[in-house]
């Protein structure tokens, strides 16, 4: 059964937000690595690799429902932070957007009684909970222990460890 052109749309818009989300995660390393805070840089580094993975998940999802999608222009990234907080503050206000779209992807896909859709994107609507957990914990690090020198070094290390793992359940 082919997707509907409703359907399609969405999905090929958010393409585009995820690929956004990638580059803006990027800018967010760029400045931590600038600060010398090379484990924050590696954690938003990693984090710009999941976003592209979900971008490539819903581009292989299109393709193998038989639909050709359109790259568009992706927006420039235009924050400036004015401390090591911000970049945190501004990743949990995104990532509530991007849930925002997922849900709106999983309403028009209910409407259009594409269950293959729908179940597509339960995926990413679990992601989105735990990507906004992410979030939130960090910044409650950042709150609690980042004012000083010695903390602030802790939490760099822990971020330090994160590794990228490709999701074994997303087909790219
Ligand atoms: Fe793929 Fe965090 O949105």
């Amino acid at each position: 059964m082919a997707l509907s052109s409703e359907v399609t749309s969405v999905l090929n818009e958010q393409i585009n937000k995820e690929l956004y989300s990638s580059y803006l995660y990027l800018t967010f390393a760029d400045y931590y690595d600038d600060r010398g805070l090379k484990g924050f840089a590696n954690w938003y580094e990693i984090q710009a690799k999941e976003e592209m993975d979900h971008a490539l998940a819903i581009r292989r999802y299109l393709l193998d429902n038989d639909f050709k999608p359109t790259m568009e222009a992706i927006a420039k990234p235009d924050k400036t932070f004015e401390s090591d907080l911000a970049p945190l503050e501004a990743g949990l206000e995104h990532e509530e957007y991007v849930t925002s779209l997922i849900h709106h992807c999983y309403e028009v896909a209910h409407e259009q009684h594409d269950v293959r859709t729908m179940k597509f994107l339960d995926w990413f609507v679990e992601e989105q909970g735990e990507e906004e957990t992410n979030a939130r914990d960090m910044i409650t690090n950042m709150k609690l222990f980042g004012c000083d020198p010695k903390g602030l070094y802790d939490l760099d290390r822990e971020y330090q460890a994160r590794t990228y793992v490709q999701s074994a359940s997303l087909n790219l």
